[in-house]
């Protein structure tokens, strides 16, 4: 599809305006991005600007950083929802009665218990996946079961009501890509012929597998892995078959929920050439398939500060300051510290300016789309307080 079209798409031209209008006119807010660009801390601003708003929001949060989890009250917790102090809120500045702010740290292997208890046919069958060894390795690890906890979770608080604005943060994948793909991995994985194998030999009878009945593979595999753990992969996928149409149109409903109109997608990029090419290949995606993009977040940007200074005149201002002259420094040193000064700020001047160009990038491919910019800060925005700092940048 050639980029004319997608600019013009309905969807990109409706969306146009402010995060700050996304924020009050949506429900679901999903932060997509590649590794490390800030996925993580621009959801948890989102969240806590709707909170501050009047909003009842929630965050759907994944491996945050330490300190941000214990500012979220997330710490030492797993899969449950905490409501963030509304004092912590307050500390940032006045808020609109009615507003909280929730957060939960995802937890797949619990979402994946979760799975198996709505979908299994009884107890027993519940208990028995739980206890097959094979399932204690691989629940939470499978291909995109990260992305399916994260959506089966949306899915549900967002049926539940108690929001109003659910923002969704998405796993560290090292292609944004992943995370629409991953319902549908998860499911042609635990649909692949080598697994449909395994369901038809097992056929209820443990010897058949690897017994009389069992493939001459099968026999070679036990002798290796022992037959045991032949059993108990087929055991498994075949009480797992009896999940798969429950997971299945889990996965699709969820692909549907992201369709809809009062769901938004911010894409986050820091201004990194790779960053910005996936970004831009992520937007293209979204347009293709319908799915509501709001904007870009672009986050860590190196701000150009031009300086119109001789290596001379720098030295002599140095000069004039107490702190230096405390150093007793002779001229030539000052002159050196000046050269060295000057070349790190020409090496941040040139940083700056490809940032420039890539943030040119996304503003080419979609320019009717919202676009913030956040400046790298010298420190970690770790605390609710340091991440109001971004609030300015993103809803000003
Ligand atoms: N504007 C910024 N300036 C400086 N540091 C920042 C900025 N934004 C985020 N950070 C820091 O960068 C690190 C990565 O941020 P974050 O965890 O939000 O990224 P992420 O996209 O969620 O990463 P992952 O893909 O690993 O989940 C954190 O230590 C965070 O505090
Ligand atoms: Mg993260």
């Amino acid at each position: 599809m050639c980029m004319g079209v997608l600019e013009n798409s309905p969807r990109e031209a409706i969306l146009a305006g402010s995060f700050s209008e996304v924020i009050e006119n949506k429900r679901i807010i999903v932060c997509v991005g590649s590794g490390g660009v800030g996925k993580t801390t621009t959801a948890a601003s989102f969240a806590i600007e709707a909170a501050r708003r009047g909003k009842r929001a929630l965050v759907l949060t994944i491996d945050p950083a330490k300190r941000l989890a214990d500012s979220l009250g997330l710490e030492g917790l797993g899969h449950e929802v905490q409501i963030v102090a509304h004092e912590r809120l307050e500390a940032i500045g006045k808020c609109v009665p009615g507003g909280s702010l929730a957060a939960m740290m995802l937890d797949q292997k619990q979402a994946f218990d979760e799975m198996v208890e709505t979908y299994a046919t009884d107890a027993q069958a519940v208990k028995r996946i739980f206890d097959n060894p094979l399932y204690q390795q691989i629940a939470g690890t499978l291909t995109g079961s990260q992305e399916y906890a994260a959506l089966t979770k949306l899915q549900a608080f967002d049926k539940s009501g108690d929001y109003d604005l659910i923002v969704v943060d998405t796993p560290p994948t090292s292609h944004a890509l992943d995370f629409l793909d991953a319902p549908k991995k998860l499911s042609d994985a635990i649909d692949s012929p080598a697994i449909e194998m395994f369901r038809k030999m097992q056929k209820g009878g443990s010897l058949s597998v690897v017994g009389k009945t069992g493939s001459y593979v099968f026999k070679m595999l036990a002798k290796f892995v022992g037959s045991q753990f032949i059993e108990d992969i087929a055991l498994f996928f075949s009480e797992f078959n009896e999940i798969l149409g429950g997971f299945k149109e889990r996965a699709e409903e969820v692909l549907k929920l992201l369709h809809r109109d009062d769901v938004s997608f911010v894409i986050v990029t820091s201004p990194e050439e790779m960053a910005v090419s996936e970004a831009l290949f992520f937007h293209t995606r979204l347009l293709e398939t319908d799915m509501p993009f709001a904007g870009f977040a672009v986050n860590k940007v190196h701000a150009s500060m031009p300086l119109d200074l001789s290596r001379d005149d720098l030295a002599s201002q140095l000069g004039a300051l107490s702190c230096v002259q405390a150093l007793t420094l002779q001229e030539t040193s000052l002159r050196m510290a000046s050269e060295s000064l000057l070349a790190a700020h020409s090496e941040l001047e040139r940083v700056a300016q490809s940032d420039r160009v890539a943030i040119e990038r996304l503003q080419a491919a979609a320019p009717n789309s919202i676009r913030t910019e956040v400046p790298f800060f010298r420190k970690d925005v770790h605390h609710i307080e340091s991440l109001s700092r971004l609030r300015g940048y993103l809803f000003g």
